[in-house]
């Protein structure tokens, strides 16, 4: 057996130049121990001592060793030392076979990575210490889990050129002096990172920024896991402001409803409420004259199914395909959506199904268009449509989806999962549920198939009520 001793922490170089060597000599993954730790490359039983030819490996395979090389899971170099043999000996498009085990585990530890620089680039914050020389430097505390800190470097090198600063992390440091970048060893977390005035900064800023109509705690954490908070000074105002959310959401609403918007001002409302359409037909007219509040969508998508229908759904607002064929809940929640009515028994065709704002709101990436959620105010000046059009479909239960439609429709924010079941809604019998979209986005197999045994529970729950 072969052991390798590659050096601490991301060592790239030396997996490289190792993997010339194993090559050369066709050593295989089986007869080959590696370890980490010592600076040596090769332990006694090395073998030849040329650095072997250079190894072709297709581009993919070159990148996604790169991130690996940093993870923390001790067995990486071996794993990586297996998929390269793999694809020497034949299978070139090995990293297409998403379902093979070696492959599956190797694409986990990537992402991990990937993630962890993602957290890392975000959620580092530097504070002011006084330097040696009378001017400013600048640390930061962060703990990465794996060993990326040589990886996230040009980053903070390029966002921060003109700072002197430091990073320290359990699992290597950094500084850079306006010219060169200096790696060093592991570092404890210093004493001296207690509160500055960068703390009110960052704080100030973070409470500007937050949108109390958007707030979702559960989503917050899975992107700010608690464990950054430590170092995060902005972080002290989260609480209150979760706490405060419901408050400032009414609020805005109440704001709204005094504040003439220039795009769609109350003025307008109230000139079409003047126009009394008489029939739902008339109002889809109105509806679909009319501009998207926010510049974009294609057209307005109507409600559709029949007058009398005994259940309305109410959904968010159209989405892409939506927008497209120019008819609510056909793409992927619709489809969602159609496949638990039919596993509860209920018959799409018989129900009335609309949303709480006519138009697709989106942001263009490339050639995505990237749903955005709709404010408290948007929802509020499409609030007239939505009721009128209930008027004439005279439904004897209105099922919310999520929560902007409970918000159209109770004209309160609504925690979806804490209060969904029967709610009164506006003179309307209502029943609140959550959106399908959510299920869409739940990570885990096991936790999807609960929610949407659950989402199904309510629709039959509904159907029944009605
Ligand atoms: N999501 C909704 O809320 N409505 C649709 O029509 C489609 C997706």
């Amino acid at each position: 057996m072969l052991t390798i001793t590659l050096r601490e922490g991301a060592d790239l170089g030396g997996f490289r130049q190792a993997v010339r060597r194993l090559a050369a000599a066709r050593t295989a993954p089986d007869e080959v121990l590696w370890s980490v730790g010592a600076p040596s490359l090769f332990g006694d039983e090395a073998p030849p001592s040329e650095d072997g030819a250079p190894v072709f490996l297709p581009q993919a395979v070159g990148r996604l060793i790169e991130t690996v090389v940093c993870h923390s899971d001790p067995e990486r170099y071996a794993l990586l030392h297996r998929l390269v043999w793999r694809v020497l000996n034949g299978e070139r498009a090995l990293l297409d076979q998403h379902a093979d085990p070696l492959v599956h585990r190797l694409e986990r530890l990537d992402k991990a990575v990937r993630r962890d620089i993602h957290k890392m680039h975000a959620f580092l914050r530097f504070r002011a210490l006084p330097g040696p020389d009378g001017g400013e430097r600048y640390v930061a505390w962060f703990e990465p889990d794996h060993h990326i800190v040589e990886a996230v470097a040009p980053f903070f090198v390029e966002r921060f050129e003109s700072m002197v600063w430091t990073i320290l992390t359990p699992k290597g440091s950094l500084h850079w002096d306006r010219q060169r970048l200096m790696t060093g060893p592991p570092a404890e977390r210093p004493d001296s990172l207690a509160d500055d005035r960068f703390a009110e900064g960052w704080q100030r800023y973070y409470e500007s920024t937050f949108n109390p109509a958007r707030v979702n705690p559960t989503a917050m954490r899975a992107e700010m896991p608690r464990k950054y908070w430590a170092n995060m000074p902005e972080t002290a105002a989260i609480p209150a402001m979760v706490r405060s959310a419901p408050t400032r959401v009414q609020a805005m609403l109440e704001a709204e409803a005094a504040v003439p918007r220039r795009r769609m001002p109350e003025k307008a409302v109230a000139a079409m409420a003047r126009q009394a359409p008489e029939s739902l037909a008339e109002l889809n007219r109105l509806i679909r004259r009319s501009e998207p509040l926010v510049p974009g969508a294609t057209r307005a998508v109507l409600g559709e199914g029949p007058e009398g229908a005994a259940i309305a759904i109410v959904g968010e607002q159209p989405g892409d395909q939506e927008d497209r064929d120019g008819r609510p809940f056909v793409g992927p929640a619709g489809q969602l959506l159609t496949a638990a009515l039919e596993e509860a028994g209920i018959d799409r065709g018989g129900l009335y199904l609309t949303n709480a704002v006519k138009h697709f709101k989106f942001i263009q990436r490339g050639k995505r268009r990237i749903h955005q959620s709709p404010t408290a105010g948007e929802v509020k000046h499409y609030r007239w449509w939505l009721m009128t059009e209930l008027g004439f479909v005279r439904p004897r239960l209105v099922v919310a989806l999520g929560a902007t439609a409970a918000l159209a429709l109770s004209g309160r924010p609504v925690a979806v999962l804490r209060e969904r079941g029967p709610m009164a809604f506006d003179g309307w019998s209502g029943f609140v549920t959550v959106h399908p979209s959510y299920l869409l986005r739940l990570p885990g197999d096991e936790e999807r198939r609960r929610a949407q045994a659950a989402f199904v529970a309510d629709l039959r729950r509904a159907a029944a009520l009605a």
